[in-house]
């Protein structure tokens, strides 16, 4: 079958040596951060201190609507900061939980990270309202649906889930989040990329992920989506001087907030990290989330036919309209299998109640799915010799 999105495949040196199935956790380096990194020194050794002006001061606000472009955010909606959990804390620190409305509602297959931080807003009065699911793969809308209620403030939750890929009816969460006058904080780190995001479509209020799984961009870089018009009004209280009306005047006293995305920044920005992001994030939007979809449906549908067809068991949606990018694999000793997979160069990793997390991307050969399930049978044979 011919695969249009192979052409991809040389931009990306670690495909010579490796079967790489794990995009999921750190896509494969473009090798065009090569130059970006030394683009990136170069500027620092020549122009100096005038770079500020010359590039990096805007470049957040660049990377941040390259980005945005691949999720219909509006230009200049999009933040830049260092992680997920710092985006969730930037939008937390936009309320207070004094009063009535400080219900906090998500589900138990939340990315823990985020989990965490919710938690610990307790002590600041937020009640967090963990809906628990059932099989390790789903969650069940209509328990979320119902646990979201006028004492609501935030519901943040992932578009798709880390272990099972399960993606989450964002549409049906926001309309109820919005009917009883809540907002949804929704967490794209593994949709965008590989499954389509449109934040308008959604109309959720804030979208947060990074760009080193399926955007191929690097540690160091994650987006906060703000809906327009409430980007406008919001004032966060994790804040700093970049989120101000005239940074370099230097006022004493509180700040004066300047306008998104900026209002929602904090102090300097990783300007190493933003500039590796950029051939990533290149390459994705000239692929096109849309073929990268199509592809990445039939592929992980053909993990699965292999999972079945060896009894092993899948942690992952059969249907494919409800399924992201990776399928998790729970054969015999997974962990172990995991290890001797990394031995061998076909890189996956293995996560508690998922198993093996595979997951193709736009520069996946088919014939890679194919070694990598050879691998594994052969390592189980291995596995039951040695015991
Ligand atoms: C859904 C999801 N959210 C968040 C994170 C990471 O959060 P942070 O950027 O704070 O490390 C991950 C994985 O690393 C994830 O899969």
């Amino acid at each position: 079958m011919s695969d249009d999105l192979l052409r991809y495949r040389s931009e990306f040196p670690i495909l010579e040596r490796t079967t790489y199935l794990i995009s999921n956790s750190l896509g494969a380096m473009p090798r065009g951060v090569y130059d970006a990194m030394k683009g990136y020194a170069d500027t620092w050794a020549s122009r100096g201190v005038r770079a500020w002006e010359e590039r990096w001061w805007m470049l957040a606000a660049e990377v941040g609507d390259e980005i945005g472009a691949l999720m219909n955010a509006p230009k200049r909606s999009v933040a830049i900061h260092q992680n997920v959990t710092t985006c969730q804390a930037i939008v937390a620190s936009c309320f207070d939980f004094a009063g009535r409305r400080n219900k906090i509602v998500y589900d138990d297959m939340n990315f823990p990270s985020v989990m965490y931080f919710w938690e610990a807003q307790r002590s600041r009065g937020a009640r967090v309202h963990m809906v628990r699911t059932g099989d390790g793969v789903t969650v069940p809308t209509e328990r979320l649906l119902d646990a979201i209620d006028e004492e609501t403030l935030l519901v943040p939750i992932s578009h798709v889930l880390f272990r099972s890929a399960y993606i989450n009816d964002a549409f049906a969460i926001t309309e109820k989040a919005h009917k009883v006058g809540a907002l949804v904080v929704l967490d794209t780190f593994q949709s965008l990329g590989t499954v389509p995001v449109d934040v308008q479509a959604l109309n959720v209020d804030f979208a947060c992920g990074g760009v080193l799984k399926w955007l191929c961009g690097g540690p160091g870089v994650a987006y906060l989506y703000v809906r327009p018009d409430l980007g406008r009004t919001l004032t966060p209280t994790f804040t700093g001087w970049f989120a101000h009306a005239d940074p370099f005047a230097f006022e004493t006293g509180p700040i004066r907030y300047t306008d998104p995305p900026y209002r929602f920044m904090t102090g300097t920005s990783n300007i190493p990290a933003l500039e590796a992001a950029r051939p990533g994030l290149q390459i994705v939007a000239s692929a096109g989330v849309a073929p990268i979809r199509g592809k990445s449906q039939r592929q992980t549908a053909r993990l699965i036919e292999l999972a079945d067809r060896r009894n092993w068991r899948v942690n992952t949606p059969r249907d494919p309209e409800k399924r992201g990018g990776t399928v998790s694999i729970d054969m015999p000793q997974s962990y172990d299998v995991c290890r001797e997979l990394l031995k061998r160069d076909i890189l996956v990793d293995y996560r508690p109640k998922a198993g093996v997390r595979m997951s193709p991307h736009f520069y996946t050969d088919d014939r890679e799915l194919d070694t990598a399930i050879a691998a594994v049978e052969e390592i189980l044979r291995e596995l039951v010799v040695v015991r």
